[in-house]
């Protein structure tokens, strides 16, 4: 995989601080990409591509988490914001029934991928990297935010 060489790092200390920087993260992310959503449960993956949505024109009350549903498609005003959570998927070849490669294709698609760093495939494919983490205070995040000039 080739090196990141772009970092941003951002901190939110609330559910809507975190909404609020993926709202932002539209500015830093755009389509076409596929972006790799890191961090453990409960992070707030699913609350930054609320968002997201929200900042791209989609229906952002859409957004859940996609555990059951592996794709979910949320139509912004000129992008298509794609959320996949690969949490269930247990191997990389299940990938090619997601069509995770022609959605990532598509010039017009923002692809969000939860538990995408599960998968060679997908790391190597990735343009961008989020890293949640738990800051030092209650509901405190850390966010890092990694890609790399084209
Ligand atoms: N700073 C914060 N940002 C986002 N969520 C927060 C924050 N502090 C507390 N929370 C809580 O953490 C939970 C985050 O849920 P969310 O579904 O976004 O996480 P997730 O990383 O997508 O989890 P999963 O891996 O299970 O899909 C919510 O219940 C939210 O209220
Ligand atoms: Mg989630």
């Amino acid at each position: 995989m080739r090196e990141w060489t772009r970092e941003k790092r951002l901190r939110t200390r609330s559910e809507n601080g975190t909404v609020a920087l993926g709202e932002m993260m539209t500015e830093l992310l755009v389509a076409p990409k596929l972006v790799v959503l890191r961090g453990e449960l409960g992070m707030g993956k699913t609350t930054l591509v609320r968002g997201m949505a929200a900042a791209l024109g989609a229906d952002a009350a859409e957004v859940a988490s996609p555990t059951f549903t592996l794709v979910h498609e949320y139509k912004g005003r000129k992008t298509r914001l794609i959320h996949l959570d690969l949490y269930r998927l247990e191997n990389e070849s299940e990938l090619e029934t997601v069509g995770l490669w022609e959605i990532a294709d598509a010039p017009d698609a923002l692809v969000m991928v939860e538990w995408g760093d599960k998968f060679a495939s997908v790391m190597e494919r990735a343009d961008a990297e989020v890293s949640m983490t738990e800051g030092e205070v209650e509901n405190e995040r850390l966010l890092l935010v990694q890609w790399r000039d084209r």
